[in-house]
């Protein structure tokens, strides 16, 4: 088919809707490029003074209480599923699993010094809830299935207190709400809703699970350096890592929390994800030629919305026309197999960019 060209009238401001990495602001960029700190010493005392200022940010954000502390390394959520297996799951961890990320922690906890770990699965695009089960002491979910478009409660499992709960917030951190006393470990890459680049994991502890990270390390497990919470947690106190970060992630990193918190903090970024979801929801319930994926409401994500795309439509031609638009990045989750877009509506993306792509949208299906 011959290249359809979208008005630049209809052409949201910037292009970016991925759902990780994802859009990263130009006021990020530009403060990248005036920062001092690249291509300096990680050890010094200006890249620890902003590890420094990027955990204590964090405390704000997410209104940390006393003892809660912020946590970082390096490798990214998928480093941190492993280390998690080494040195957070005493015995057996319970692991939901409705999508392709919830489904990689609960394979990390196949770890053989672990019980098997009790995976409780859900079809893509539903959910499932924990349940009490005796001997687990982790329960595992992710607050938002980036693969899916499903969002998920974080609430303690009240029946069970002395295990923690433990959330991959990697796509819902910055972008949805949640109460620091209902999670134990809230984990997350920043490339999404903090716009910066991967290869860091960064986690929110409750003293629980700084005892429980305490108490493995001391014990007879052999737990390699690198994935060594306990070494995290030393050196996150030193406001350093075990290695060397990139320090230009950590820049982006700062820079997006100041920017949260300079608007109103976390509730005001959640209000704009939803505000910038609703829009694509209600669109997609009022027309004809897409469906919202997630058929219950509640479980709809404010930071990934899921469509599927209906009477003929195909997501490679409306990708391709997108792409050549400059609109990227908003083709399916690769591994689940749907004839679906995926759109990151993540805290950098705009409430008017989202109303200008259902513009673009609209003027795409009416063509193809
Ligand atoms: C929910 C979730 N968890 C974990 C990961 C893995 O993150 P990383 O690639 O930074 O290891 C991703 C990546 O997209 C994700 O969306």
């Amino acid at each position: 088919m011959a290249q359809l060209t979208i008005p630049a009238s209809l052409l949201p401001a910037d292009g970016r809707f991925g759902s990780g990495p994802s859009r990263v602001r130009a006021a990020q960029v530009q403060a990248l490029s005036q920062s001092p700190l690249l291509g300096t010493s990680h050890r010094a005392a200006p890249v620890k003074s902003l590890v420094g200022t990027i955990r204590a940010g964090l405390a704000e954000l997410f209104s940390l209480p006393a003892g809660y502390e912020v946590l970082l390394g390096v490798g990214g959520a998928s480093a941190f599923w492993d280390a998690a297996a080494a040195g957070l799951v005493e015995h057996r961890s319970q692991n939901l699993s409705f999508g392709s990320f919830g489904g990689k922690f609960a394979a990390a906890c196949r770890a053989p010094w672990l019980a098997t770990p009790d995976i409780r699965t859900a079809d893509p695009g539903s959910r499932i809830d924990p349940e009490p089960v005796e001997g687990v002491d982790v329960y595992a979910w992710p607050q938002n299935e980036t693969s899916t478009g499903v969002m998920a409660p974080v609430r303690r499992v009240v029946a069970d207190p002395g295990a923690l709960t433990v959330i991959d917030a990697t796509s819902a951190a910055g972008g949805l709400p949640v109460q620091a006393a209902e999670f134990d470990v809230y984990y997350f890459s920043p490339q999404k809703n903090f716009g910066a680049d991967g290869g860091l994991w960064v986690a929110a502890v409750s003293p629980a699970a700084i005892e429980r990270i305490e108490r493995i390390a001391a014990g007879d497990r052999y737990i390699p350096s690198f994935l060594s919470l306990k070494q995290a947690l030393d050196n996150s106190r030193k406001n350093q890592t075990l290695n060397t970060p990139a320090i230009a992630t950590l820049v982006l990193l700062q820079e997006q929390i100041a920017w949260m918190l300079e608007h109103g903090g976390l509730p005001w970024a959640a209000q704009r994800t939803t505000a910038s979801s609703a829009l694509l929801y209600e669109w997609a319930d009022r027309h004809a030629s897409v469906a919202p994926f997630v058929q219950d409401p509640a479980n709809r994500s404010s930071v990934v919305v899921t469509l599927e795309l209906l009477r003929g439509l195909q997501e490679d031609t409306i990708t391709r026309i997108l792409t050549e638009n400059g609109i990227v990045n908003t083709g399916s989750y690769r591994k689940l197999g749907r004839n679906q877009l995926r759109i990151g509506t993540f805290a950098s993306v705009s409430p008017e960019d989202v109303a200008s792509l259902i513009a673009c949208l609209d003027y795409v299906f009416e063509r193809v």
